[in-house]
């Protein structure tokens, strides 16, 4: 479990990434899309149309791979594929004459085989599409905290460009925002009602779905969705499960929930992590006692979540920054909460106050015994930072901090699964 070195993390002049050569200029990009443990996506756009080439190696100095794409395109898309687990690349982009970007800057890493525990760092940004000093501060902030230790990759929650999601809506509030992060980090995203506004989930058209190459065919592990509106993906031992909160049908015999049970049935990853738009619990800019997608997600998606011990939920939609306690099991409105039987642990997660939230083992979830996948889970909202932590039994847990101990409400998991069923 120690954690890869990352070599090179290199702090550099901000500003719109242009550079000229070859009587062409790079206008967007580099980013870097569905980051396998053997293979990587990089685009990038030119304001004149040639072929596409990515030069590549695990030193900066020795370019020595090369993968291209022979149509004279100005979207460049390039697959670079059997590429080794878990190590650092380094790559240039160009075409056939010659190499147009790439320094000591331009480099990725690959993900753990998948099933390997490994720390993993993600970047999560959501409604974060302003263009404005707010995100350009947030980036600075980001780009201070991790200079030391860099994340393995980042996540945009949805209304990654205000107003309408529009390509110059997006090269002003991302590829212009972030463009030296989005050459190193690959990015995943889910789609927000702004994204929304100018892209359609049931013909998978509009910049966003230009914009994004997300995974449809369980490239990156999971089950094929068949659309990028929803997909899911592995890194190491994390299952990643992505939604359209938006523009996909969310009810429970909708084809975006029957193929989220699918997914879930054959993962074997033990960390469970759902992303997408709007939050299921929030009093923040939004009100999830009342609003139609708010509450479709809560009573739809979370008991099938909750059944198969989702460990982690990310959304975006209200513009504020809330972290709940370990719901289980609740769909109503607020005022329905049952703290006890709602509530896994009212303690504040921390290492340094009241402690972990602790389970034996994976094998207990999985016969039934506790409510989480994981042997131990450590929360810690300093700084706006999420901690969940892997660890041996009760490695980080002292006398009568096991708190969660008891089995779910329901019965082991499998049942809880049955009786989810039962009410569809
Ligand atoms: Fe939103």
């Amino acid at each position: 479990m120690t954690r890869k070195l990352k070599s090179g993390f290199l702090l550099i002049f901000l500003g719109l990434l242009a550079s000229s050569a070859w009587g062409q200029t790079i206008t967007r990009g580099p980013y870097l899309q569905q980051q396998t443990d053997h293979s990587m996506i990089v685009r990038w756009r030119t304001d004149v149309a040639t072929d596409s080439v990515v030069r590549y190696g695990t030193s900066s100095a020795t370019l020595n791979l090369t993968s291209s794409e022979p149509g004279s395109t100005t979207e460049h898309t390039v697959l670079l594929s059997g590429l080794s687990a878990d190590t650092e690349y380094f790559y240039s982009v160009g075409n056939a004459a010659g190499t147009i970007a790439g320094d000591s800057s331009y480099h990725f890493g690959t993900s753990p085989v998948p099933g390997t525990p490994a720390n993993t760092r993600i970047w999560v940004i959501g409604d974060s599409g302003t263009a404005n000093s707010n995100a350009r501060a947030v980036r600075d902030a980001f780009k201070s905290w991790s200079a030391s230790e860099p994340a393995d990759f980042m996540f945009m929650l949805g209304d990654n460009a205000y107003n309408n999601g529009t390509d110059p809506e997006y090269q002003a509030a991302v590829f212009d925002t972030y463009p030296e992060l989005l050459r190193q980090l690959p990015v995943w995203s889910t789609l927000g009602n702004h994204d929304g506004y100018s892209a359609d989930s049931g013909t998978q058209t509009g910049p966003y779905y230009d914009i994004f190459d997300l995974p449809t065919l369980a490239e990156a592990g999971g089950q094929a969705s068949f659309t990028e509106a929803y997909y899911s993906f592995d890194y190491g031992n994390i299952h990643f499960v992505v939604l359209d909160s938006y523009d996909s049908d969310r009810s429970t015999s909708g084809n975006m929930l029957q193929w989220l049970e699918g997914d879930l049935a054959m993962n074997d990853k033990p960390w469970l992590v759902a992303v997408w738009h709007h939050p299921p619990y929030t009093k923040g800019s939004h009100d999830s006692d009342t609003e139609g997608r708010l509450i479709d997600m809560r009573q739809n998606a979370l008991p099938i979540l909750d059944a198969w011990g989702v460990d982690l939920v990310l959304t975006g939609h209200s513009h504020t920054y809330e972290r709940s306690y370990l719901v289980d099991g609740h769909y109503g409105t607020s005022g329905t909460l049952d703290v006890g039987a709602n509530i896994l642990d009212i303690g504040d997660g921390s290492e340094t106050s009241d402690g972990a939230i602790c389970r034996p083992s994976l094998d207990a979830f999985l016969s039934g015994g506790c409510r989480l996948r994981h042997p131990g889970a450590i929360q810690n909202s300093g700084s706006g930072e999420i901690l969940l932590r892997h660890s041996p039994p009760h490695q980080s847990c002292s006398s009568g901090q096991d708190r969660a101990s008891a089995q779910a409400p329901g019965g082991p998991p499998a049942k809880r699964r049955e009786a989810y069923l039962r009410r569809l």
